[in-house]
């Protein structure tokens, strides 16, 4: 039985990797012995996160700078993921923004933003990833989702929809691509103290407290207990488990609030 989260020999690109969630899992995939590309808008970001991990781990990361809303960019850094690791074993399709306001005032542009980030850069990226894994045999992408695609909130109008078409998409391609031996599942996070989420609660437009008390688990999640429920899902130790969705949400989604 293989129940190994051991990277090692292994090349992951991760979307979103400068900072946040991405930049957690990067460490655990680094820490895990995996060759990482990390693949952000950010250009200053991504090279500082880069420049850390490489810190501890000399010549395992590289740092990739595009957007995944550009075909042609993604493509390009599933190529380089080849080149710096000599396969693309693990895609972590992370990039996201979020985005709330009230939908009878939403305009055109804040909408299709939303949709084209967070859905239309998804489909991109797994697009060129699934063509260089169905090439060489085989591997794992990991989309992440949110609660928000499982459950909705008000005035997150585009960022659920996203979402809820990356848990879609997801199962799509799982079972489209599963006889070329590429499992596809998602990672759906719920509330995670992140330098955002402390950004808004400083000023006031988050009520952490309001958010702790909603969650059964009674805190918000960390980045780390997220990196690690998606090192599982593109580790051998998930080989049978494919178009699906992993909620770590602390019960949030489960808890049918009074
Ligand atoms: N933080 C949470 O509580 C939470 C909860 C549920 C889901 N998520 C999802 O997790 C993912 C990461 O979110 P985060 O909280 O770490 O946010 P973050 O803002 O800290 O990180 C997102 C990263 O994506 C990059 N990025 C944005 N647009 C990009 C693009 N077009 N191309 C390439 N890179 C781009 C940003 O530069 C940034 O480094 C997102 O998909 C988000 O929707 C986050």
């Amino acid at each position: 039985m293989t129940t190994t989260f051991d990277f090692t020999g292994r090349t992951a690109l991760l979307t979103g990797a400068a900072s946040g969630l991405g930049l957690a899992m990067a460490r655990a995939f680094v820490g895990a012995g995996a060759k990482t590309v990390l693949f952000d808008l950010d250009e200053d970001g991504v090279r500082v996160a880069a420049d850390a991990l490489n810190a501890d781990h000399p010549g395992q990361v590289t740092a990739l700078v595009g957007s995944i809303t550009d075909p042609a960019a993604v493509a390009a850094a599933c190529e380089a993921a080849v080149a710096f690791g000599g396969r693309l074993d693990v895609v972590m399709n992370n990039a996201g923004i979020s985005g709330n306001g009230p939908s009878l005032d939403l305009d055109e542009a804040t909408w299709r933003r939303g949709i084209d980030i967070n859905l239309n850069g998804a489909f991109f990226v797994a697009q060129a990833a699934g063509r260089i894994m169905a090439e060489q045999g085989g591997g794992s992408i990991v989309n992440t989702a949110s609660m928000y695609g499982v459950v909705a909130a008000p005035e997150r109008a585009a960022y659920c929809a996203a979402k809820a078409g990356v848990v879609a998409l997801t199962k799509v391609l799982a079972i489209e691509w599963a006889d070329r031996n590429i499992r596809v599942n998602a990672i759906a996070p719920g509330y995670v103290r992140t330098a955002l989420t402390e950004t808004l609660a400083a000023q006031g437009r988050l009520d952490l407290d309001a958010l702790n008390a909603r969650v059964p688990a009674g805190r918000l999640g960390t980045p780390e207990e997220i990196a690690s429920a998606s090192l599982f899902l593109a580790s051998d130790a998930s080989a049978y488990v494919t178009g699906q969705t992993l909620v770590a949400d602390g019960g949030w989604s489960s808890y049918s609030y009074l």
